[in-house]
């Protein structure tokens, strides 16, 4: 791995997580907010319904190891379906050293779901480990090994009162945010996103492949690159808020 924004020279990824900070300051009522995605040149978000085929391996140890600078991982239920996430702390050794950081082993795994329509059959229910909760409308959720608890809202679900519930009332001071594109587009609209990680894989689809944000913004929103690494042949590239 290289970094060519700031200091260029070569790195390694343990070091470019670990200058990576985010539970400390977090803003006021909510946590910090970061999104991870990753992006074909061509701005698309999947090849044949999921991410599977896009990014190189270092594009998924980028990903395992930023989860462990997290308390939560969020998604929305499209990504869910799509993806069937498993555990989202997969490897004793990162429980181990999120340990040693005074977090718990497992990132709390946070899903907004309006209907519930799941993939409950997927490793990160049958699992049986860490927790799920999910924002939806419904009430009730089925039986599953992983302990699931639904907040149930009523209407239509802002991310701000989530983000503002993951604070008060589970102490998640940073949160990361893997999309999808919906979910990536409302937290852009309603301006609550503080760090985006976007990875750009060198390969062009075209074709009717969602963009990595569907959402229509109401003005421009203006990020600043902060960061860039490169690893087999993929860019890693770091903005905040402009
Ligand atoms: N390139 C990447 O990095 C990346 C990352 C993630 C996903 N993806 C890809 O993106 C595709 C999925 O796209 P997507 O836009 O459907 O994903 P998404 O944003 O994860 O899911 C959208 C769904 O999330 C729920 N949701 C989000 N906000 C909500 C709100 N405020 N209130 C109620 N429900 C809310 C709804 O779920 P319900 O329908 O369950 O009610 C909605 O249908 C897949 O192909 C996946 O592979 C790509």
């Amino acid at each position: 791995m290289r970094r060519l924004i700031p200091d260029p020279g070569p790195t390694d990824l343990e070091t470019e997580i670990e200058a990576y900070r985010p539970l400390e300051d977090p803003p006021e009522g909510r946590p910090r907010v970061a999104v991870n995605m990753v992006t074909t040149l061509d701005g698309r978000a999947s090849l044949q319904g999921d991410t599977k085929q896009l990014g190189s391996s270092a594009d998924t140890e980028h990903l395992l190891a930023l989860r462990t600078r997290f308390d939560a991982v969020m998604i929305g239920g499209g990504t869910m379906r799509a993806e069937r996430y498993g555990r989202i702390i997969s490897r004793p050794a990162f429980r181990e050293q999120r340990r040693r950081a005074g977090l718990e082993g497992d990132a709390l795994a946070v899903i907004i779901s309006g209907d519930l329509d799941l993939p409950f059959d997927a490793p990160l229910f049958t699992d049986g480990n860490g927790r799920v909760l999910i924002f939806t409308r419904k009430r009730t959720a089925p039986e599953t090994a992983t302990p699931v608890e639904l907040v149930t809202i009523d209407g239509l679900i802002d991310n701000a009162d989530v983000l503002a519930h993951l604070r008060r009332e589970e102490g998640v001071r940073a949160l990361l945010c893997e999309g999808g594109p919906h979910l990536f587009g409302q937290l852009v609209a309603g301006g609550l996103v503080d760090d985006l990680f976007l990875t750009i894989t060198p390969v062009a689809i075209g074709g009717d492949a969602p963009h990595i944000l569907e959402a229509n913004l109401p003005e421009q929103s203006r990020f600043e690159l902060v960061g860039l690494t490169e690893a087999e042949g993929d860019l890693f590239a770091r903005y905040g808020m402009a």
